[in-house]
């Protein structure tokens, strides 16, 4: 206990020791001195004792009354205002002690009671699971692995609620399961917060992110690096704002058409880094996450947790999906002509906490750069070109916690028993 005193309460221990002494001398001289004999009061009693006189009462001990008083002042004049000045970094330490604490707390959650560690990594650079397939009667499919996504930029691409939703409710029909009471998990709301306070201390900065796609880029195709390098270069100066940006017409630099979709495609299907969390494809395109993006479905029984986006042009514009892109769902609100957001399509161009003074504040841009997004808007819109096959109203994917229904993919007939349609056949 006392290795952990501060100076101020080593301080008032000191004070308390002084009072408590002085007072037991006090206590103890005051009985002595009334234990004196009998008649003697004369001599004791104050108001038998000659005062001093006028001449000295108004001059010397008025002066020091006076001065004292005048010291005491000062020492008051002095001390509060100190008090005060000190008060904000006393109160900002004991906030910062406070969320050390918690970020204590959850760093153990995730290290040792929910060993998040043991599939998202060591600082959530991302994993994979194991994790056991089963179709909708719980018969044994396949066992793989499945993509754990780094968790070190999931607060660059989900605000604080949506990862909450997350950690509460899980993702249903994949390895991450409800952790949160509501959603039938072990932990509390308390301990759900304490984690997130945990997944705040190691968000990486923004152009640490922007530099591993770069490098993923880069040794993918170099020449369409330094192409975008050079794209990125001429928009330097005319781009203020990273939702303004369109290739629709001649206002900024762009790609061509091929090179875009060269560069949409590797970024839509990005495993590494981060183990898919800067990828597309893991949410949109079913079987990416254990590695056989766009596999039958009877062989990986479920897999996709987002709509299908073969034929997403006919749907919305050009502009409605790259701003989709940049920004995120937000839950209950608009997006496209006429969809309701679920909050689970996460933002990629833009920082979704920004200016939720209630969060750390990490600063504007996000996990990919205006170029990149458009280039995988162009092409998604070219999927249905380059995968007819897999277009179309096909099995009904179950909503997922109040996700809207969307289309899947149609079952191509396999040798493996083919789930029969309908709800519950993927979720
Ligand atoms: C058994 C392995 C496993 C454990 C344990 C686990 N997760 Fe997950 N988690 C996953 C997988 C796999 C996904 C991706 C699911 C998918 O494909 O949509 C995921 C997804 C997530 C996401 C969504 C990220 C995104 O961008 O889609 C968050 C946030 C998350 N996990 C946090 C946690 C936290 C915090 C813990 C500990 C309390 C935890 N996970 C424990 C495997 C795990
Ligand atoms: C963590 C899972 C996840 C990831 C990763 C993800 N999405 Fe989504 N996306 C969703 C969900 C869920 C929706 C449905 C909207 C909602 O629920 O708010 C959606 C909706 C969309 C839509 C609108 C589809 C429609 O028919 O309404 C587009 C376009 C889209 N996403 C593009 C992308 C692109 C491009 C990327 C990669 C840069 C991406 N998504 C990554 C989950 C994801």
């Amino acid at each position: 206990m006392f290795a952990l005193m501060t100076t101020q309460r080593a301080i008032g221990y000191v004070v308390i020791a002084i009072v408590l002494i002085g007072g037991f001398f006090f206590i103890w001289t005051q009985i002595r001195i009334g234990r004196k004999e009998v008649g003697s009061e004369i001599e004791l009693a104050p108001n038998r004792r000659p005062y001093l006189e006028d001449r000295e009462l108004e001059s010397g001990k008025l002066n020091l009354a006076l001065w004292s008083a005048f010291g005491m002042l000062i020492v008051i004049c002095v001390t509060l205002p100190l008090y005060w000045l000190a008060e904000g970094g006393r109160q900002a330490g004991a906030i910062k002690d406070f969320d050390e604490t918690f970020a204590r707390r959850g760093e153990e959650i995730y290290k040792v009671d929910a060993k998040c560690e043991g599939c998202h990594g060591p600082e959530g650079v991302g994993g994979q699971a194991s994790y056991v397939i089963t179709d909708e009667n719980g018969q044994f499919v396949s066992q793989v692995n499945w993509n754990a996504p780094a968790l070190n930029t999931v607060l660059w691409r989900f605000s604080e609620a949506e990862v909450r939703d997350v950690l509460n409710y899980g993702r249903p029909g994949t390895p991450m399961a409800a952790w949160g009471t509501i959603g039938g998990g072990a932990l509390s709301e308390q301990q759900i917060s304490n984690t997130i306070d945990y997944l705040w201390t190691f968000q990486l900065s923004q152009k640490e992110m922007l530099d591993q796609v770069d490098t993923a880029i880069k040794s993918a195709a170099p020449k369409l690096y330094d192409r975008l390098v050079e794209v990125r270069a001429a928009n330097a100066g005319k781009l203020k704002d990273p939702l303004e940006y369109q290739c629709t017409d001649s206002t900024f630099a762009c790609l061509t058409e091929l090179e875009n979709l060269q560069l949409g495609e590797i970024l839509v299907y990005l495993t590494d880094p981060g183990s898919g969390a800067y990828s597309c494809s893991r949410c949109h395109v079913p079987g990416a996450s254990i590695g056989r993006p766009w596999a039958p479905l009877a062989e990986i029984a479920r897999g996709r947790r987002a709509p299908n986006l073969i034929g997403i042009e006919a749907n919305m514009s050009i502009n409605q999906q790259f701003d989709l892109v940049m920004n995120g769902s937000e839950y209950g609100k608009q997006y496209g002509a006429n969809q309701q957001g679920s909050g689970r399509m996460p933002g990629f161009g833009i920082n979704p906490n920004l200016g939720d003074l209630k969060v750390p504040q990490l600063g504007v841009g996000g996990m990919l750069g205006p170029e990149e997004v458009w280039a995988i808007v162009v092409y998604e819109r070219n999927l249905s070109q380059e995968r007819p096959d897999q277009k179309g109203p096909g099995v009904t994917v179950t909503p997922v916690n109040g996700t809207p229904a969307r289309a899947a993919t149609p079952t191509p007939p396999t040798s493996a028993p083919v789930p029969t349609s309908g709800s519950g056949t993927t979720r």
